[in-house]
């Protein structure tokens, strides 16, 4: 059980904090809230502890004799300050102790990670991303805003991510540090396919395959949390997009292969964590298929699919690095490291992230361990942990292979 410090600053996207409190608790984490006096006007106190199990105060004038200004942040393990408001972040970067939580962002030696959420103009203020800058070279993890829809009609980037995006992140920052959320993919652009693909039998049957599509989304949230300019073209994964990062839907896997064609030509980094079926059906019944039917199949003809993966090495422009997923078994003719590197020479992309799957699936789980074997020959092994985690060493291994510089200077994302 970790001790996590959960700081909520005083704008609406406090109402969010309740949830990100709920789903830390329930990762086994124990969490104290220390919100400002003015996060106090959104989400009362009383929210706060029955929630955490935790007293709250936001004063230094409150458990004197404990010296709950220094003790708080001497103890954690992780300090996260979710919204981190534009005065937060302004009281923050100035060293202010004005209130119990800047007090407590003094005295943490953890990772510490802000989580932003204003309105766009305040964000992109000159002021705030000075502060953003002066927090992050002193180690601090601040993590972009999300892009969608803000407090009025209005949208941009300046929204907290969803609470569970952030929980994962927590974790990533809590088991490699905060290394593993450092903002060094801004202005890179970064393509993740992710899913299943269907194949279609008839209007209402399909040859699919059970991958959830949760490794591709916890790499687009870890590159997005690094300041990555993200596209997800996910094949047939309902789950909300990270950090409000722009999804392309794809069914098959030949709708898959012209989006990541079409997206692929300006990225710097292709990931490839889509299970791609192989073969698909020779032909598509244009109605339902009858079991009483004369045409009820007695055996279904295959046709092969393209292999995108292969394609998209061959097109790949220079520069541009290419990460391959493989789930593989061991069996006579191999083990599970001699087979990946046979297909990481069969495919010529550079990265291969190897699931061993001999002992059961991932398949949905949250959970995953790999190995990541480059092209130069180096295999390097990712402890079993959250397929964030997983996500977080992929991405450590592929920064010091990007050969061409940042289209942007760091911190200047969208
Ligand atoms: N892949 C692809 N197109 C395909 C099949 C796979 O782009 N038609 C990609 C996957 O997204 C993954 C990598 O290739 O990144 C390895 O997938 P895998 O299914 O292990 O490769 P296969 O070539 O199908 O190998 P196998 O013969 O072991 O099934």
């Amino acid at each position: 059980m970790s001790r996590i410090v959960l700081g909520v600053a005083g704008g609406v996207a406090a109402y969010k904090a309740a949830l990100l409190l709920r789903a830390l608790t329930e990762a086994g984490h124990d969490v104290r809230v220390v919100p400002t006096p003015g996060a106090l006007h959104f989400v009362g106190a009383a929210t706060f502890e029955a929630l955490s199990g935790n007293p709250v105060t936001t004063d230094v004038w409150s458990d004197v004799p404990e010296v709950a200004h220094v003790r708080i942040g001497q103890t954690a393990d992780l300090v996260v300050v979710a919204p981190a408001t534009a005065d937060l972040l302004a009281r923050a970067a100035a060293g202010r102790a004005d209130d119990l939580l800047t007090a407590t962002l003094l005295t943490a030696h953890c990772p510490v990670v802000f989580v932003p959420a204003m309105h766009t103009e305040m964000w992109l203020h000159p002021a705030t991303q000075d502060n953003v800058a002066t927090l992050r070279r002193r180690g601090a993890v601040v993590l972009p805003p999300a892009v969608g829809r803000l407090t009025g009609p209005d949208s941009g980037p300046g929204r907290l991510p969803e609470p569970a995006d952030v929980a994962a992140l927590a974790h990533v920052a809590l088991t490699a540090g905060a290394d593993a959320l450092r903002a060094d993919l801004a202005g890179r652009r970064v393509v993740v396919s992710a899913g299943g693909t269907r194949e279609p039998l008839d209007p209402v049957r399909y040859l699919g395959n059970r991958s959830s599509g949760k490794q591709g989304w916890a790499l687009a949230r870890v590159a997005a949390a690094r300041g990555a300019d993200v596209t997800l073209v996910a094949a047939n994964v309902d789950l909300p997009a990270p950090f409000g990062v722009r999804v392309v839907p794809v069914g098959t896997a030949e709708e898959l292969r012209t989006a990541m064609v079409a997206e692929a030509p300006d990225a710097d980094v292709v990931v490839m964590t889509a299970a791609v079926a192989d073969f698909r059906p020779a032909t598509v019944a244009a109605t339902k298929l009858k079991k009483d039917s004369a045409s009820e199949p007695g055996s279904v003809p295959l046709v092969r699919n393209p292999d995108v993966l292969a394609e998209l090495v061959t097109k790949r422009p220079p520069g541009q690095l290419v990460v391959g997923f493989a789930a593989e078994t061991g069996d006579e003719t191999g083990d599970v490291l001699a087979h990946a590197r046979a297909k990481l020479a069969r495919k010529g992309c550079d990265l291969l992230v190897v699931n061993d799957v001999s002992g059961g699936g991932v398949f949905g789980r949250p959970d995953n361990a790999a190995v990541v074997l480059a092209a130069d020959g180096t295999a390097t092994e990712v402890p079993h942990g959250t397929k964030d985690a997983v996500a977080a060493a992929v991405w450590q291994a592929v920064l010091p292979r990007l050969a061409r510089p940042p289209a942007a200077p760091p911190g200047a994302r969208r």
